[in-house]
């Protein structure tokens, strides 16, 4: 795999505030890197100084074997950047925008038809090419910093928020994007939306207060979920007693929750010890002692959790417990 980004020991700091600490890691061809963190924590801050926007206070950063601070025309041309809030300028049209942008980037007249041609058909922008940008909705905005970020077929694709502030509708429409634009080239997306890194990215970075916490692939990461391997289980509420006594006295399971209670039915969660299966155990019990069950599953992990773990500690924060489960059989 050829790597496109290395970091190595990237330091910022503005005053007394270090919002950059000693970060390091390198990026392949291929991967889609969401970059995770609490506000304040460094990502925007990262962003700028890869595309050669802010400099470094230490630390130094290599796109395709070429240094940001040496090289910022090259580096330019091989990145395509998404700034947080994607601030545009209001008065052009997407046209004017993206053969300005080509030509900073000193793209021949045949790269320029050819990028715009591929940015236009990507984005779905055919119908808003000569309006003024600020007239547009906030979706096609969106759309246009994207098509401007692409317009030069950068190797690179760094997206602060891309999803920031759109609909549903919207936001899934930009995440098939990023699927699909994703292929050679490396994507890294800024978010704090979860369900984001697992629906697109093949690889998670956590940092908090500028420091890498976790990187790793969301599937592993969930994993670090206390309720990774958790057994679920929906059951009318006349079997819920038998059931929690059963499961309470189970090896393996740590401890039995309620998440919901209805009239008529119960959902209960099995956490296991240090997330082992613990599925198989769950099922012979009930089904040896006749419960009755209408649906049992296994969870795969809450990245929530996850993400709260590993970014509370770093930030001095105290960690809220059992907040979002109705009640308790330990
Ligand atoms: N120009 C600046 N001058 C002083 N401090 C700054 C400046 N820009 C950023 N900071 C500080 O650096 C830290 C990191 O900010 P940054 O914008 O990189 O965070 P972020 O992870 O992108 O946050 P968010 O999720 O809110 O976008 C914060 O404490 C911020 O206040
Ligand atoms: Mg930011």
């Amino acid at each position: 795999m050829t790597t496109l980004l290395d970091i190595k020991g990237l330091t910022k700091t503005y005053g007394p505030i270090t919002a950059v600490d000693d970060v390091s890691f390198s990026v392949d061809q291929g991967e889609v890197l969401g970059f995770i963190g609490p506000n304040g924590s460094g990502k925007s801050t990262t962003m700028k100084i890869v595309t050669g926007f802010l400099s470094p206070t230490s630390g130094a950063v290599e796109v395709d074997g070429l240094d940001v601070t040496r090289h910022p025309l090259e580096i330019k041309r091989k990145i395509g950047y998404l700034p947080e809030g994607a601030p545009l300028y209001g008065d052009m049209t997407p046209m004017a925008l993206m053969k300005f942008v080509c030509k900073v980037r000193r793209l021949s007249a045949e790269q320029t038809r050819r990028g715009m041609d591929y940015a236009i058909e990507k984005l779905h922008i055919e119908n808003v090419l000569y309006q003024p940008i600020e007239t547009l909705s906030k979706g096609y905005k969106r759309r246009v910093g994207l098509a401007q970020a692409i317009v030069h077929e950068p190797d690179l694709l760094i997206l602060d928020e891309p999803t920031d502030g759109l609909d549903p509708n919207q936001k899934h429409e930009v995440r098939e994007l990023l699927k699909e634009m994703a292929g050679k080239k490396v994507v890294i997306i800024s978010t704090h939306i979860l369900e984001e890194v697992e629906a697109v990215c093949s690889r998670a970075i956590v940092i908090a207060k500028g420091r890498l916490v976790a990187d790793q692939d969301p599937l592993s990461l969930q994993a670090r979920s206390r309720f990774h391997n958790a057994v679920g289980l929906r059951l009318p509420v006349d079997q819920a007693e038998a059931c929690v006594g059963l499961l309470q006295s189970l090896n393996g399971v740590q401890q039995v929750r309620t998440s919901t209670r209805t009239a008529s039915m119960v959902e209960l969660l099995a956490v296991a010890i240090d997330g082992s299966e613990i599925l198989e155990t769950v099922h012979s019990a009930i089904d040896e002692k006749g419960i009755r069950v209408d649906e049992i599953f296994v969870e795969r992990g809450r990245l929530e959790d996850v993400f709260r773990d590993l970014t509370f500690e770093v930030e001095g924060l105290k960690q809220s417990t059992d907040d979002d489960l109705e009640a308790d059989h330990a």
